[in-house]
C-alpha cells in the first residue's frame, strides 16, 4: 500500500477511534470484532509517530488517566481478538509509553485550552452575535492563520527562557525546555528594543515574568526531507507535518531536535498585569522583543473584513512555506476577553474557522462509529 494511502487510514482510524470514545466511557466500552481489531493493530503499529498528537487531541475530550484507560482497553481487545499477533504491536505501544514517562510533568499556570470550530462563515457570524450580547458592539478582532502544528507554552523570566511546557491535559505538561531551546527561531533571551529607555518603574521593556502561547511546526520543505529519510531508513513516515513537529519535539536527545527544522509562531501573552489594552499590542511588542510572531494577521471591525481575510487566505496559504488549517478570530480588547470569559472547554472570545478542504476530510471521517 502507497505511504499516503496508509496515512489517510490511519488519520481515518484515529478519528473513528475518538468518536468511539466519547459516545462511551472506558467502563463500558463494547467489544471490537476481529476486523476491527486488525485495523486497531494498524494504526497502533504507527504509534510511535502519532502518539504525541494523538494524545494531545484526546486530552482535548479527556484526562490523561481516562485516555490511559482508554488505551489499557483497546489494547486487551486487541489481545482478545488476535492473541498471539497482537503481542508485537502491544510491545511497541508499552515502549513508547515508558519513553513518554522520561518527560517532566509539570503544571500549567493557566489552563491551556483549544478553540471551538466553526465551519462556515454564519457561525463565525454567531459566535460574534453571542460576544455582541456581552460587550456590545465597540470592539474589533484580531485575525490570524491557525498554524497546524502542535501547542507550546513558553515562559519567561526577566528576558530569559526559562520553562517550556506542552499542552498535555491542558492542567499539566511536559516539559520540553531543553528541546524548545534547540529551535532556531526560539530566543532563550529576549531583544531590547531601540530606544527603550529604562526607567525605576519600568528598568526592562518587558514584565517580569510572562508566559507566550503558540505553535511549534515543521514546514514542509524540513517535512519532506524527514520523510524520505524515514523511509530510506526503513521507518514508518510521518502522516503530516504537524504529527512529525509533535513527535520531534518529544525527541530524548534534545541535539537531534535541532536538524529537525522545526520552527515557531506565537500568538497568545498572558500574566499578572500585562501593560497591554489589546492582544494587537501584546502581540506588537513580543515581536520587538524578538520574539516570532507572524505578520499575516489584520485586526478587522466587521462580519465582512473578516470573510475577506478567510477568502483571500483560503488561496493564498497554498504557497504558504507551513500547513495552515483555518483561520482563528479573535476579541482584540484584552478587558472584553475577560468578560466574555470561557466554557467549561473553550474560550469564549476567539473561534477557529476551517478551511473547506479540512472540512471535507473532518466530515468524512466523522461518521459515526458502529461498534460490533
Ligand atoms: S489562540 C485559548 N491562535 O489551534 C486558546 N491558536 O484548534 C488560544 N492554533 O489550541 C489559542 N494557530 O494550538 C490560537 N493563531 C492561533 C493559532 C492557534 C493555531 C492552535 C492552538 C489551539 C488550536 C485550536
Amino acid at each position: 500500500m502507497e505511504n499516503e494511502e496508509i496515512n489517510k487510514q490511519m488519520e481515518e482510524l484515529f478519528r473513528l477511534f475518538k468518536k468511539m470514545m466519547e459516545k462511551y466511557p472506558p467502563d463500558s466500552m463494547p467489544g471490537i470484532d476481529k476486523a476491527q481489531a486488525e485495523q486497531l493493530k494498524m494504526m497502533l503499529s504507527n504509534y510511535d509517530s502519532m502518539k504525541v498528537s494523538f494524545s494531545s487531541d484526546m486530552f482535548g475530550f479527556f484526562d490523561e488517566e481516562t485516555t490511559k484507560k482508554i488505551l489499557a482497553k483497546l489494547i486487551s481487545q486487541l489481545r482478545e481478538q488476535l492473541g498471539e499477533d497482537a503481542e508485537e504491536v502491544v510491545e511497541k505501544v508499552s515502549l513508547v509509553e515508558q519513553k513518554e514517562k522520561e518527560f517532566e510533568q509539570l503544571p500549567h499556570r493557566y489552563p491551556m485550552l483549544s478553540l471551538g470550530n466553526t465551519y462556515d462563515i454564519t457561525e463565525v457570524q454567531e459566535f460574534a452575535d453571542r460576544a455582541v450580547k456581552t460587550i456590545g458592539n465597540s470592539f474589533t478582532y484580531s485575525c490570524e492563520l491557525k498554524f497546524d502544528g502542535t501547542a507550546i507554552c513558553l515562559t519567561y523570566e526577566n528576558g530569559k527562557l526559562v520553562k517550556a511546557l506542552t499542552r498535555g491535559d491542558g492542567k499539566v505538561g511536559d516539559d520540553v525546555t531543553e528541546n524548545v531551546k534547540r529551535i532556531s527561531n526560539i530566543p532563550q533571551e529576549l531583544k531590547t528594543p531601540e530606544g527603550f529607555i529604562p526607567t525605576l518603574t519600568e528598568p526592562e521593556p518587558w514584565p517580569e515574568q510572562f508566559e507566550i502561547r503558540g505553535e511549534i511546526y515543521m514546514p514542509w520543505a524540513a517535512f519532506d526531507r524527514l520523510n524520505e529519510e524515514r523511509i530510506k531508513d526503513e521507518e514508518q513516515p510521518f502522516a503530516n507535518p504537524r504529527n512529525a513537529a509533535a513527535g520531534s519535539l518529544k525527541l530524548i536527545n534534545s541535539k537531534e531536535v535541532a536538524n529537525r527544522g522545526l520552527e515557531c509562531t506565537l500568538y497568545h501573552m498572558l500574566g499578572e498585569n500585562l501593560p497591554f489594552q489589546t492582544h494587537e499590542q501584546a502581540l506588537k511588542a513580543a515581536k520587538e522583543w524578538g520574539l516570532p510572531v507572524s505578520d499575516k494577521r489584520k485586526i478587522c471591525k466587521s462580519i465582512d473584513e473578516i470573510e475577506e481575510f478567510i477568502t483571500y487566505w483560503d488561496t493564498e496559504r497554498k504557497d504558504l512555506p507551513y500547513a495552515t488549517d483555518g483561520i482563528v478570530i479573535k476579541v482584540n480588547e484584552l478587558a472584553y476577553q475577560e468578560d466574555l470569559g470561557f466554557t467549561a472547554k473553550f474560550p469564549r472570545w476567539a473561534v477557529a474557522y476551517k478551511f473547506k478542504a479540512e472540512q471535507a476530510l473532518t466530515r468524512l471521517l466523522s461518521i459515526d462509529y458502529q461498534v460490533g
